[in-house]
């Protein structure tokens, strides 16, 4: 698995490093504000898993899957919900954790949704920001690395399935997804 790896972006300890600094600012940002932290499986369950454990306050976190990609490279367009939300989001100041922002849809249409149901505040923490890439106006509140426009797996980023327990984020080798 590793040797389908080109280069490596950003180590375990650089992400760590990001998400403490991410949660000191959150902490905060949000002091007696009792946030919803909205995990979007399954991309972003490692980087979660380290945010939520820097929120040094009250918070309640919920998790849920949506898809745009399927095994696609590129996305359809169309963000389809696999796992909605246990807990309701009115009145609820809440925070989005990404793994990655690329064309913005899957955000854009989850922040409309979120408004739409009435949640107080709604903002976004993303490990990776592709602004290259993006199609949608979405604009993330809190942001770990801006990425390059590359073909990026690990620490929760897959590729066809693949990869997501890739302790780092790397660049994955073009001959694994050319053929
Ligand atoms: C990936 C990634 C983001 C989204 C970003 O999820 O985890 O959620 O795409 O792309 P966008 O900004 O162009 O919408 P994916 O749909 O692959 O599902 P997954 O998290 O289960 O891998
Ligand atoms: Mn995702
Ligand atoms: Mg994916």
């Amino acid at each position: 698995m590793n040797d389908d790896i080109e280069k490596v972006l950003y180590s375990r300890e650089e992400i760590h490093q990001v998400a403490q600094k991410l949660g000191e600012k959150i902490t905060t940002d949000y002091a007696d504000k009792d946030p919803l932290v909205v995990c979007i499986l399954k991309g972003a369950s490692l980087f979660m898993s380290d945010i939520v454990r820097e929120i040094n306050t009250y918070c309640e976190i919920d998790f849920m899957s949506v898809s745009s990609y399927g095994d696609a490279q590129v996305s359809s367009g169309a963000v389809k919900i696999i796992k909605d939300l246990d807990v309701s989001v009115e009145n609820r100041n809440v925070l989005i954790v990404e793994d990655i922002i690329d064309t913005g849809r899957t955000l854009q249409t989850l922040v409309d949704l979120f408004d739409h149901r009435h949640a107080q505040s709604v903002k976004i923490c993303t490990l990776l920001d592709k602004k290259e890439r993006r199609v949608e106006g979405v604009q993330p509140d809190y942001i770990g690395f801006d990425v390059p426009n590359e073909f990026v797996v690990g620490y929760g980023l897959d590729y066809m399935g693949h990869y997501r327990n890739l302790p780092y984020v790397g660049v994955l080798k073009p001959e694994v997804y050319s053929n």
